[in-house]
């Protein structure tokens, strides 16, 4: 009889011992900066202004489409502001897929009303637009210019969030995300400067979003993880249970709120966990992927669509066209996070049981499985194939992905998967 692949026995060990004799990837060195203070918790949120008093003189009040004025939050912060006699300017009508129309309307606000500091209240697309702004501010040409030919960025205002939504992480993460309508690109960009100052998390709010809005969160979160986790590197222990123990809990409270979005605990768990996602802490040491993030930005800028949702159509069915890389890794996360069981001379059906059971999980959270639930026809797919690998633009090919380098013909391979 077959020996049983149960949840504790460590898959890894036993394959990756190949992959070591081979010299591939042990630990890799690494320099973690989170400097985000972050204020966790029941009514924080009215903590604003006595925590930004210190650090600001003059604040630009960054918000979304509207959400923010409808749940009360709004007058919250803009009361906590001028109780701790914080000044503000404000913009407001930051969309989903932040734009850069509004990131340049915002720099030019910043310069006017000589701003030291930008408040983000929203998710990621108004944390991401609000870093966009708070380095435009020093820049001297165009600000997309530092997204399109990655220039370095030194100096960037203070930014600072309150979150409304858990999902991009962006508001512990030196990234920005931004969509050039004109060029229908989204790109994004990292750097130290850009990681928020602060950030103001109270589970409280994500009481009032949506259930696509729930699910399309947890989505881009467990991305996040994934991205980090599906690695070649090995002896990373640590950071492979960390990423394991994340993404079992992420799981287990997203079908709980998505059922019950005033449950408070799952949310604290949830939000927390996106946080912790995105802030790097699961990725050091390890060769990271980023594979589906550079598909999905694509279908983004071109179609629109909610990123986690674009996360959740492509993630499986790129799992699916690269688990013969490293079969053991993908082998270790059906069994130590998707709960599969199955025999270790049959790996190949424990990897495709485990991934069986990732989109049974999306389809639970009522995530869209394919490219045409997402009104993405087969139109553009090679269009996107060569942007994502950046042939369109006539430069040498940049393949996506760290597991397994993904050239157009594989990205587009897989975009046709997820038809
Ligand atoms: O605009 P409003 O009216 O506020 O509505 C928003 C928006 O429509 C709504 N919402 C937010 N909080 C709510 C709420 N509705 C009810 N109650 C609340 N408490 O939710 C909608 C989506 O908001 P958005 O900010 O777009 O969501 P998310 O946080 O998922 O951000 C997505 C953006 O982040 C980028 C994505 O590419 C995308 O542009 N990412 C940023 C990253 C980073 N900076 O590190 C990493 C990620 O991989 C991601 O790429
Ligand atoms: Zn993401």
């Amino acid at each position: 009889m077959a020996a049983r692949v149960t949840r504790r026995i460590p898959i890894k060990y036993r394959f990756n011992e190949k992959i070591d004799r081979l010299g591939i990837c042990i630990v890799l060195n690494f320099n973690f900066y989170a400097p985000t203070r972050i204020v966790f918790g029941k009514e924080t949120q009215h903590e604003a202004g006595a925590l930004l008093k210190p650090i600001a003189g003059k604040v630009l009040l960054h918000y979304g489409g509207g959400s923010v004025k409808k749940s009360g939050l709004y007058e919250q912060i803009a009361a906590s502001l001028k109780k701790s006699g914080v000044a503000f300017a404000e913009l407001g009508g930051v969309k989903p897929n932040p734009r850069l129309a509004l990131v340049k309307e915002g720099i030019a606000l910043c310069r006017h009303e000589n701003v030291d500091l930008i408040l983000a209240v929203g998710g990621g697309s108004v944390i991401d637009s609000a870093k966009a702004i708070a380095m435009g501010v020093f820049h001297d040409g165009d600000v997309w210019d530092i997204y399109e030919q990655r220039l370095p960025v030194k100096k960037a205002l203070p930014v600072a969030t309150v979150l409304t939504i858990p999902a991009a992480g962006s508001e512990m993460s030196g990234a920005s995300v931004v969509t050039n309508e004109e060029k229908q690109m989204k790109l994004g960009y990292a750097a130290d400067p850009l990681r928020p100052v602060l950030s103001v998390v109270n589970p409280e709010l994500f009481s009032t979003l949506p259930k696509n809005q729930i699910a399309n969160g947890v989505a881009d979160m467990m991305s996040h993880i994934f991205e980090r986790y599906f690695t070649n590197t090995t002896a990373v222990e640590l950071t492979d249970e960390l990423c394991e123990a994340t993404l079992r809990v992420i799981m287990k409270n997203a079908l709980i709120v998505v059922n019950d979005p005033s449950n408070y605990q799952a949310w604290c768990e949830i939000g927390f966990g996106g946080t912790i996602a995105h802030n790097d802490l699961l990725g050091v040491g390890r060769a990271q992927d980023w594979a589906c993030h550079g598909m999905e930005h694509e279908l983004s800028a071109i179609y629109d669509v909610p990123h986690g949702a674009g996360l959740a159509v492509l993630t499986p069915n790129w799992m699916e066209y690269v688990y013969n890389e490293n079969p053991p890794m993908f082998a270790q996360f059906a069994v130590n996070v998707m709960g599969t069981r199955g025999s270790y001379r049959e790996m190949d059906s424990v990897i495709r049981e485990g991934i069986a059971r990732l989109r049974e999980f999306f389809r639970k959270m009522g995530l869209p499985a394919t490219l045409s639930e997402l009104g993405i026809g087969d139109s553009k797919l090679e269009l996107m194939a060569k942007k994502a690998t950046k042939v369109e633009y006539g430069i040498e090919e940049r393949p996506l992905g760290g597991l397994r380098k993904l050239k157009w013909q594989d990205v587009l391979e897989i975009y046709k998967m997820a038809e």
